[in-house]
């Protein structure tokens, strides 16, 4: 488990905000154990060859894109962001996407004064928006034919039009509690975000790739499981095709005969779904009975 320290994969996750806990969870759900470094910013594994880096989210891409990290969590928000700076620099494939993740779900949106008349697009037209995204904010206004001045917060954008900076802003809504805390009004959305996970675009040494290929495998698993549940119910034969329909989000069932009783089977599925109450009583009026839904822990494929 001690490769040398330049084969150890790197993973670069947010230092603190909204996606490091679940970054860290994913991770520890991975089967990774980490002891945090003195300075903080390193989680050394301890049973698997990865490494954990701590950084703010908006130094991620670059983390990635220059290979001192193999592999990022960041929002899709940041890498937008990152894709076309990099794209008016001429880079064209900074970064691999993997995968999105399940959490970290927001949205880049225009908010505007509570009071002003704003009624879509069209209305942004000459005005100065404040925002942290100045690429996807420009990006946008082409696209719409529209002409504003983009002025550029590294934070706090919400107070940029108190402060006459601005007339409007563009930044990320998730809750929707910092706009109203300061009295703006969201206004549209340009771009839904979610978690995503991220790799170098450099080819991988062959001692780091199979583990790169394992951790990408687990991180897959540990998502299906989160959605999935074990699903056991007896059910008359007549029924089975019936019954197979309406398990949400499951392949082949595996069917087993009851003893004593030609005409009841017993039926264990794997169900890629939430299993919700509504399911389980049309899988009643089915015909189905004595119905155990169960979590999934850990899922390979
Ligand atoms: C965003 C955004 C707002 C807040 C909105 O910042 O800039 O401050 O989240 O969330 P809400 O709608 O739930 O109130 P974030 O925490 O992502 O930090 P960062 O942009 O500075 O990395
Ligand atoms: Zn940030």
């Amino acid at each position: 488990m001690t490769p040398e320290p330049a084969n150890r994969i790197k993973i670069a996750v947010q230092k603190s905000g909204r996606l490091t806990d679940h970054s860290l969870d994913l991770l520890s759900r991975c089967g990774l154990k980490y002891t945090k470094g003195r300075d903080q910013l390193i989680c050394f594994g301890e049973n698997l060859p990865i490494d954990v880096l701590l950084v703010r989210d908006d130094d991620i891409p670059a983390l990635v894109r220059e290979d001192v990290c193999d592999l990022g969590i960041v929002g899709a928000n940041v890498l937008e962001e990152r894709r076309l700076q990099y794209l008016d620099e001429g880079d064209e494939a900074p970064f691999v996407l993997v995968r999105e993740l399940d959490f970290g779900h927001c949205r880049l949106s225009f908010a505007v004064p509570e009071d002003m008349q704003f009624s879509g697009a069209a209305d942004l037209e000459g005005l100065r928006i404040a925002t942290s995204y100045p690429h996807i904010v420009r990006d946008y206004l082409r696209r719409e034919g529209l002409t504003a001045s983009v002025v550029e917060f590294s934070g706090a954008v919400e107070i940029a039009p108190r402060l006459g900076r601005a007339d409007v802003i563009c930044d990320l809504v998730s809750s929707g509690n910092t706009l109203r805390a300061n009295h703006l009004r969201e206004a549209g959305t340009i771009l839904s975000s979610v978690s995503s996970l991220i790799q170098t675009p450099k080819a991988v040494p062959a001692e780091k790739a199979e583990w790169m290929e394992r951790i990408k495998k687990r991180i897959d698993g540990v998502i299906q499981v989160s959605e999935s549940k074990y699903i056991m119910l007896h059910a008359p034969r007549s029924a089975l095709a019936e019954i197979t329909r309406l398990l949400p989000g499951s392949e082949a069932p595996t069917v087993m005969p009851l003893e004593g009783r030609d005409d009841k089977v017993a039926i264990h599925a794997v169900c890629r779904e939430n299993v919700f109450w509504e399911t389980l009583e049309e899988l009643k009026l089915a015909g189905a009975s004595s119905m155990l839904v169960l979590p999934v822990e850990k899922m390979l494929y």
